[in-house]
């Protein structure tokens, strides 16, 4: 079915100086709006930005069915905008959706939805080199009722903010043994709400205890590298690119695919399979060049100066000559238009 989204525009707030604000605080001045109610989505608008209207026994907020994507938009060097692979994002909410029991959105919606509000807000996306638009994806779920129950009725969302640097240093991180972020037949690959509130408490006491994130491990040996907080991880050790496969309860990440589909391409050692904390120790312990760096798409690569297992820290390489760094260079190149486009990844408005 086709949807024709209706356009309410308004220049009330100017573009503003966004750079020294934290990640995300700014939205743009639109947003994108549709229904899904009997059965279908309907009134799909890009309106101003506004706040919701909603029942206090909206499910969404008993219940925790509540989806989201994130991915950018860059300006790219003959200032057109691109966004990042728009498709591989649809297809992870769209699998996220599945496991919430929530409705998916049509590609065509979901796509056109993206588009017509990044070229209205066009000027908000950042010219700078380390700056980009975040565009947010979400959907909740709005029935009235406090029963537990699937809803009957949803919002499907765009909102955008400007975005620059994630992380202003590299990350002091701990292996976490005992919390869990997923189990196996969990929530893990599906980017739901739920996953986030989770994390929070045991992030909380890492924060506390000078680390800026955990590296979580598997919930059944607490002996497994899964992902840390927004990120996937990854580590070089000896030249080779190691990052946990996808188990099921880690998020498929974009940017750790674009990184690994680089890395293969430039000829590097790839391997996706569990790597434990035991094996980290082991390759500092044997003064091997340990690299180790979180891959997402707010902070693109992150790199990992600090891994604390147990009571001691390690430190890895972090120098400017350190491998993850051309991955992050080759990333940026073809987003920008610099490197040819040959996974077809940019979408270019
Ligand atoms: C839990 C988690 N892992 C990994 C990632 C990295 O995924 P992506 O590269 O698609 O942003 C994210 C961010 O979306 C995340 O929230």
């Amino acid at each position: 079915m086709e949807h024709t989204i209706s356009i309410t525009s308004q220049a009330e707030r100017k573009v503003t100086d966004t750079k020294s604000l934290p990640f995300g605080k700014i939205p743009t001045e639109h947003m994108f709006i549709a229904e899904y109610k009997n059965g279908q989505w309907q009134n799909a608008q890009v309106v101003p930005f506004h706040d919701l209207t909603l029942s206090p026994l909206a499910l969404c907020l008993h219940y925790g069915q509540t989806v989201f994507e994130g991915m950018k938009a860059f300006v790219m060097e003959d200032g057109r905008i691109n966004i990042f692979r728009m498709d591989k994002h649809y297809d992870r909410f769209t699998k996220s959706l599945f496991r919430m029991c929530m409705p998916a959105v049509p590609q065509k919606l979901f796509n056109d939805a993206i588009h017509k509000l990044v070229k209205l807000d066009a000027d908000w996306v950042p010219r700078e080199d380390d700056g980009s638009l975040y565009i947010r994806t979400f959907m909740i779920a709005t029935e009235d009722r406090i029963g537990v129950k699937i809803s009957d009725e949803y919002l499907f969302m765009v909102v955008c903010s400007p975005a620059f640097q994630y992380y202003a240093q590299p990350l002091r991180v701990k292996i976490e043994t005992n919390f869990v972020r997923a189990a196996e037949g969990g929530t893990g690959t599906a980017k739901c709400g739920g996953n986030y509130g989770g994390a929070f408490y045991p992030t909380q006491l890492a924060r506390e205890a000078g680390y800026d994130q955990v590296l979580w491990t598997d919930s059944i040996h607490n002996e497994f590298i899964e992902e840390s907080g927004t990120m996937n991880a990854m580590f070089f050790i000896d030249n080779t690119l190691i990052t946990p496969m996808l188990s099921g309860t880690i998020l498929d990440g974009v940017t750790r695919d674009s990184l690994l589909a680089i890395a293969r391409e430039k000829g590097m050692n790839v391997e996706e399979r569990q790597i434990s904390y035991e094996e980290l120790i082991r390759a500092f312990e044997a003064g091997k060049r340990v690299e180790a760096f979180g891959a997402g798409t707010a902070a693109v690569v992150a790199p990992i100066e600090v891994i604390a297992i147990g009571h001691k820290e390690y430190k890895c390489y972090i120098e400017p000559d350190a491998m993850m760094y051309q991955l992050q260079k080759d990333l940026l190149n073809i987003r920008t238009g610099l490197a040819p486009d040959t996974h077809k990844w940019n979408f270019i408005i």
